[in-house]
């Protein structure tokens, strides 16, 4: 029998990556279309406040959590915080950053730390809220976001196409295991949005809001929260995307990488002549 979506009225639900982009867009939408209480997690205080007081309705609630996921003892302290405002019910893990440029100048220390972020905090607290949502039995969820750059390498965004790749490989694996155990795990696969990032990473010399496949945040965090509500197992949104990742799929690496390379070096910043 097909299962309700989830329904998320009155219910905490966990965002990382809240104080910008997709992940402040799905805060803002699960709590005025969805009634849900957000637990807003990121580094800027500032913005997490802000976003407080702006979706501030009476009767909703918004709670900022400052934590730097890129440090251990943040993540513990999340998970310790969150879990003692009240009972969660779904954990988007959509916090991320990314690298542009080559592989062998991106700097160490900038590396370690998208790892952290990407990857390493994401699988931390994907087994802590599973375990924790088999625990309440209240039929809670995970959201993975990973992106397309996770569905073949990415000349000059290598480290992050390939945390991506993780994330998804990560987060399907872990939704057969888990299938039928009383956590729903989904992973959300978007192509590029017009968000922060793009203008951080230097990708907006090239892509910009409203050029065709770069998507606003707001369709894409609803599409994102409608695979998280379905159970959707994988949610690539829009059919260009979908189109994208077929073609992806079917490419052979020789045809494929050139292409995907071109497209991506178009935003290099120049060398400098002479
Ligand atoms: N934009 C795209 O084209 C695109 C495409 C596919 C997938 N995605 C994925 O979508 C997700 C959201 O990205 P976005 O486009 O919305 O980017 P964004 O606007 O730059 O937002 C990134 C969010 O992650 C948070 N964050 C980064 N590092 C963190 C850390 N160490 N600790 C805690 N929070 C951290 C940032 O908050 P603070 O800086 O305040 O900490 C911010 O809220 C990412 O996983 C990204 O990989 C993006």
């Amino acid at each position: 029998m097909k299962r309700a979506p989830v329904d998320f009225r009155g219910q905490w639900v966990l965002v990382t990556g809240a104080s910008s982009g997709l992940g402040r867009e799905m805060a803002k939408q699960l709590v005025q279309e969805h009634g849900a209480n957000v637990i807003a997690v990121a580094r800027r205080r500032d913005r997490l406040e802000a976003l407080r007081d702006e979706l501030a309705n009476g009767t909703t609630l918004v709670h900022p959590l400052v934590a730097d996921l890129a440090t251990p003892a943040d993540v513990t302290r999340l998970v310790s915080e969150a879990t003692q405002l009240g009972e969660i019910r779904g954990a988007i893990l959509n916090a991320g950053v990314t690298y542009y440029g080559h592989a062998l100048e991106q700097d160490l220390e900038a590396f370690d730390k998208l790892l952290a972020t990407n990857v390493t905090a994401l699988v931390h607290l994907c087994q802590h809220f599973a375990r924790y949502f088999q625990s309440k039995k209240n039929d809670g969820g995970v959201l993975l976001v990973s992106s397309m750059a996770g569905f073949a390498p990415l000349p000059y965004q290598a480290a992050y196409a390939a945390t991506k790749a993780f994330v998804t490989s990560y987060g399907r694996s872990l939704a057969y295991e888990l299938k039928g155990k009383g956590v729903n795990v989904s992973v959300f696969a978007p192509g590029g949005i017009a968000t922060e990032m793009l203008e951080l990473s230097g990708l907006n010399r090239k892509f910009k809001a409203g050029d065709v496949g770069i998507m606003s945040a707001e369709e894409c965090a609803r599409l994102a929260l409608d695979g998280f509500q379905k159970r959707r197992m994988l949610t690539v949104p829009g059919a260009s995307n979908k189109l994208m990742a077929a073609g992806m799929k079917l490419a052979p690496n020789g045809v494929l990488l050139p292409a995907i390379a071109k497209i991506y070096e178009g935003a290099l910043p120049e060398e400098p002549k002479g």
